[in-house]
């Protein structure tokens, strides 16, 4: 397999994270966007993919908040635009059979909304109710995906996933903004009460079950991924801390505990997530590898090992305009 690595490089895409791929002699990287159609289908002729792993999206719910206008453009036109090259490609031109080509979706658990407590985990059946523009845009370029393959036959598969995490996080998400501003010694900010719950599943388990589905899952079917590690976010950040003052103590002394700051809660805040992964367990004999515990003790070695990489983020002029943007004005509660 020779994976063309299409990107456009925008605030949290970096070359950096292309230095220690395992094969770099089967990877080309490609700088441009899902957005161009001309672009696109040139790069299916000229490439002859009968592949697509469709990554490419606006992801952090905060962003979509403050600006949900780049979110219908990069997940759901973007969506449309590579479905189109696809389409085009493989159907209407004819280039390869229907068993050669998949198009994989990746997608979210955020499209089903929010669970009270107590509410079972969700299934492939559980209708959509998505409640952020973000999960809306996931939700969008999902039933698109779908309709791709029941209107023209293209074949395609969808995986909704849960919460991520692991080396080379963008540090705008939960895990590594905390590793990282406790690193520094800075606030580190819990919306709310810090009682919501997420389903937390490290990238490596996330990729294999992905790898699983496009090899093994049969076109027009959709699987739930999940880690079936759930504690509220608070435990998450204290956890973090505990592993830190090992790790890492503070030049004071103090626990990192400390630092822990409550902010204003994000609007809209989903309460809970967790997701039935009993499918892909039963049907491709899929298991997550990495429990959390040890999972957040490797990522916070991997911060801690990484500092070039860290530094590259962090000079980011946007990167520093997003964490003044988010957390400056962001009330303290507690
Ligand atoms: O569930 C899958 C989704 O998980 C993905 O589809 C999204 O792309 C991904 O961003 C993630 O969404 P969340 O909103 O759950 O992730 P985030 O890391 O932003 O927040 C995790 C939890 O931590 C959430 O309850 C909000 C809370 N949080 C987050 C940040 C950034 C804080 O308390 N403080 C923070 O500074």
């Amino acid at each position: 397999v020779h994976v063309f690595n299409l990107d456009a490089l925008t605030y949290a895409g970096s070359l950096e994270n292309l230095k220690e791929l395992p094969s770099p002699e089967r990877h080309t990287f490609i700088n441009g966007s899902i957005l161009d159609q001309e672009f696109l289908n040139g790069l299916f002729q000229k490439h002859q993919i009968d592949t697509v792993v469709h990554f490419a999206a606006e992801s952090h719910v905060d962003r979509s908040i403050l600006g949900p206008g780049q979110f219908v453009q990069t997940n759901i036109v973007g969506t449309f635009t590579l479905l189109e090259a696809a389409r085009k490609f493989w159907i209407q031109e004819n280039n390869f059979q229907p068993s050669q080509t998949r198009f994989h979706h990746i997608s979210t658990d955020e499209v089903f909304g929010s669970l009270a407590p107590g509410e079972p985990a969700w299934t492939e059946e559980t209708s959509y109710a998505p409640n952020s523009p973000y999960a809306a845009s996931k939700a969008a370029s999902d039933h698109l995906v779908r309709s791709y393959g029941h209107t023209y036959g293209l074949p395609y598969t969808i995986t909704n996933c849960s919460n991520n995490y692991g080396p080379y996080q963008f540090p705008e998400k939960l895990i590594p903004l905390i590793i990282l501003n406790a690193i520094e010694e800075k606030p580190l900010p819990v919306y709310g009460d810090g009682q919501q719950v997420r389903d937390w599943l490290h990238v490596d388990d996330h990729c294999s079950a992905i790898h699983l589905v496009l090899t093994k899952g049969a076109a027009g079917t959709t699987f739930n991924i999940g880690g079936e590690n759930q504690p509220a976010n608070m435990t998450i950040v204290e956890t973090i801390c505990d592993i830190l003052d090992e790790q890492k103590p503070r030049a004071n002394g103090a626990a990192h505990r400390e630092l822990i700051q409550f902010v204003k809660d994000r609007p809209g805040h989903d309460r809970r997530y967790a997701m039935d992964a009993g499918k892909i367990r039963r049907e491709l004999g899929w298991h997550p590898r990495h429990n959390l515990t040890d999972g957040l003790l490797n990522t916070v070695d991997w911060y801690l090992a990484h500092p070039e990489w860290v530094l590259a983020i962090r000079k980011q002029l946007e990167y520093q305009a997003w964490l003044a943007k988010n957390y400056d004005t962001r009330e303290k509660t507690a």
